[in-house]
């Protein structure tokens, strides 16, 4: 299963999981069960809004691998903020399962349950319908609920800056155990990292290759450090985050790519420097900073390198 983080609850998760988002039904559920099966993953990473999970659920089952040894994690969709269970008992149906290993707030952004669409309700001007009214401690008390009544081992957040997470903290009983956020070498956000560890806050990469079409694959100083090392160039992307502690998920179909992104990064992990990190960690000040992912929620979010919309 690879390395292991320890989370501030005791429990340990795999530092490195198959990512499932945009994966299409048809190709998930042979990714999954290949990655468990084949690769040695023991983390699949998932989500309501994404519309995969009964196949992921199928792939997890076909991979003959058992439940207890998976580490399974989902996210509440923002139209279910005012009914958590409701999300989760969806998502605990459709992956086959009596219980989640991690579940994630997956946006701080609450969705009118009552919009004129499930996923995406909008306004009339055409903006994202939020639920302004709603809030997030509340989201996170029904969190807290599910833990428990034994649905959840443990819960998170997702897509949370420092802003947000100082929204709910003060009122929490439960410490979110990690933070899901847009993390790769182009996007590092060091100071919200370092707020994180010190609220002891596993960080977890998404998009950690910088997502379809990426850029990042053929930067020329990560590029410069795999012919080093002989490895490839995810594999030193990927091994940067999990030697910095930062939990990566890299998605993809691709059978080889789901075997190389694996064992890449934990070679990686293990023969990247000092001196490798750091001329990494210094890509983004030096003129790279870029994100991929931005979401149309009419809100700020209080990320740095992200205006609002
Ligand atoms: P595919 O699923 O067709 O293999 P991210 O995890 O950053 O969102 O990146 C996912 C994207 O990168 C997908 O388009 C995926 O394609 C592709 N991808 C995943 N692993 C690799 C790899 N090792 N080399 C090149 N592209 C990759």
């Amino acid at each position: 299963g690879g390395p292991k983080f320890k989370l501030n609850n005791g429990a340990e998760i795999p530092a490195i999981g198959l990512g499932t988002w945009q994966s299409k039904p048809g190709e998930v559920a042979n990714a999954v069960s290949y990655a468990l099966k084949e690769v040695g993953y023991r983390h699949i990473d998932c989500a309501w809004a994404y519309g995969n999970e009964k196949e992921v659920g199928e792939g997890i089952r076909a991979s003959g691998v058992p439940r207890s040894e998976v580490f399974i994690t989902s996210k509440l969709w923002g139209t279910y903020h005012n009914r958590v269970e409701e999300c989760l008992d969806q998502t605990l149906a459709n992956l086959g399962t009596d219980y989640l290993d991690l579940y994630l707030v997956h946006w701080p952004v609450p969705l009118n349950p009552n919009g004129n669409h499930p996923v995406f309700p909008t306004l009339p001007n055409g903006k994202r319908d939020v639920y302004h009214e709603w809030k997030l401690t509340d989201t996170w008390k029904q969190m807290e609920e599910m833990v428990k009544k034994g649905k959840v081992k443990s819960i998170g957040v997702s897509n949370f800056s420092e802003a947000k997470l100082e929204e709910i903290l003060p009122s929490a009983e439960i410490i979110p155990v990690v933070d899901q956020l847009e993390l790769h070498v182009y996007n590092p956000q060091h100071k919200l990292i370092s707020y994180l560890k010190s609220k002891g806050i596993v960080p977890q990469a998404y998009s950690p290759l910088g997502s379809t079409g990426s850029p990042l694959l053929t930067d020329e100083v990560a590029t410069s450090i795999a012919e080093k090392h002989s490895l490839q160039t995810a594999d030193v992307l990927l091994g940067y985050l999990v030697a910095k502690g930062i939990v990566a998920l890299p998605k993809s179909v691709t059978p080889a790519r789901i075997a190389s992104n694996f064992t890449g990064a934990i070679a990686a992990a293990e023969k990247l420097d000092a001196a490798d990190l750091e001329k990494l960690d210094g890509l983004a000040a030096a003129g790279k900073q870029k994100r991929f992912i931005t979401p149309p929620w009419p809100v700020d979010l209080g990320f740095e390198n992200w205006p609002p919309l």
